[in-house]
């Protein structure tokens, strides 16, 4: 069965080899066959389908890719968030209390409330999401979190490097590179650390990846989140595809970031719900830094499953135009994945889309707060928001 989707006012496609950074079609048509892009173009030019949809002139992109966030874990930290708009400041120690939580709740509960949140997030647009582990920190409970994460993504992140949670600290790095990576590994495909002054240090964060990819997982890494620090500097010297936070970077750390091609991907949420200063998206970008947006969706520092929020905050408080950031969000954030089937509307790429209500991508930053995405397409089928 095939759709035409046609009239769409702006069509962003994300094509690399436009003159533009999203590949833009005035008044496009798009075709979907199946699960896949068949066919984008003027609509004047569309070929016929089995099935037409006219998108009354509003704008269609593809669905937003984000590429972090820790969506398996029972209870909130509200009272901690009121605390800190109080004036306390954010510390890695408050994810202790989440473990605690989420130790106590059973598989159903967990799979239940990953449940909500995807849902959330495919309201607004979110068509690949990658979740964590790190809120269990046992053998049985890292695996379980996975098992559980697994229902929704093939994008499952093991990281029960997040904190030590009692006891000593290397003992537990040994661990989490022994037991705890062999139970992990088969529901996982990355693997990350949280390396950042109240979690790993540098070199129990190398340990990490290290053993993580010598098991066959793909490492990523939190890093420079709270302050300056070495991680960066890893996540280059190891050439990892994407690097998270990069919140505190010295000119070194941004040329590190240029000349290894990693990612920097950027979590807006997370200085919005910290009071933190935002990171220079500006400066990366001009220094030929890839940039990616993601929610970083967790009780603690993040609880936003919002990526038009995160852009609307990029664009605003981080330098990017409308542009960039709909690029970060989208084709960047699928690179941060090493995907290249999501994150761009060409033929036979996966028929992942939004359709907003709204002419163009740009309302998504100039009408911050405003839920405009109309419809979610995963995988050529539409869901329709409530
Ligand atoms: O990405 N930085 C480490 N992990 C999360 C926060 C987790 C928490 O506070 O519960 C983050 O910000
Ligand atoms: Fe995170």
């Amino acid at each position: 069965m095939s759709t035409l989707i046609t009239n769409i006012g702006e069509l962003v496609t994300n094509d690399p080899e436009a003159d533009d950074l999203l590949g833009i079609v005035e008044q496009g048509a798009l075709v979907v066959d199946g699960a896949t892009v068949a066919w984008v173009g003027p609509a004047a030019d569309a070929p016929a389908a089995d099935q037409q949809l006219d998108a009354g002139g509003r704008a269609v992109l593809p669905g937003f890719v984000d590429s972090h966030s820790h969506l398996v874990f029972a209870g909130d930290r509200a009272a901690e968030f009121a605390a800190r708009m109080a004036g306390q400041p954010y510390a890695a120690g408050g994810i202790r209390t989440t473990v605690a939580a989420t130790r106590q709740a059973t598989d159903e509960q967990l799979t239940a409330h990953v449940a909500r949140l995807v849902q959330e997030m495919r309201r607004q647009g979110t068509t690949t999401v990658e979740i964590k582990s790190g809120y269990g920190l046992t053998v049985k409970d890292e695996a379980r979190s996975l098992a559980v994460a697994r229902q929704f993504t093939e994008e499952t992140t093991y990281l029960g490097a997040h904190v030590v949670p009692d006891g000593d600290p290397d003992e537990y790095v040994a661990l989490v590179t022994g037991p705890m990576l062999e139970a992990a590994a088969p529901h996982a495909r990355w693997v990350d650390a949280f390396c950042e002054t109240g979690a790993f240090d540098v070199d129990q964060a190398r340990t990490v990846l290290t053993a993580g990819a010598a098991a066959g997982l793909r490492p990523r890494l939190h890093a420079n989140q709270l302050g300056p620090g070495p991680g960066v500097g890893l996540a280059a010297e190891l050439g990892l595809s994407a690097v998270d936070h990069c919140t505190y970077l010295t000119d070194d750390d941004v040329h590190a970031l240029r000349d290894s091609g990693t990612i920097a991907t950027l979590l807006p949420g997370v200085e919005f719900s910290t009071r933190q200063p935002y990171p220079d998206a500006r400066a990366l970008l001009d220094a030929g830094v890839a940039v990616a947006l993601a929610s970083d969706c967790n009780p603690g520092s993040s609880f936003t499953s919002s990526m038009p929020l995160c852009i609307a905050l990029a664009v605003r408080e981080m330098g990017m135009t409308p542009a960039e950031a709909v690029h970060a969000a989208t084709a960047t954030g699928a690179a941060a994945l090493d995907r290249d089937d999501v994150g761009v509307l060409l033929p036979g790429k996966q028929a992942d889309l939004v359709v907003l209500d709204a002419p163009t991508h740009v309302h998504l930053a100039y009408r911050p707060g405003v839920p405009l995405v109309a419809e979610t397409w995963v995988v050529g089928r539409p869901l329709r928001a409530p």
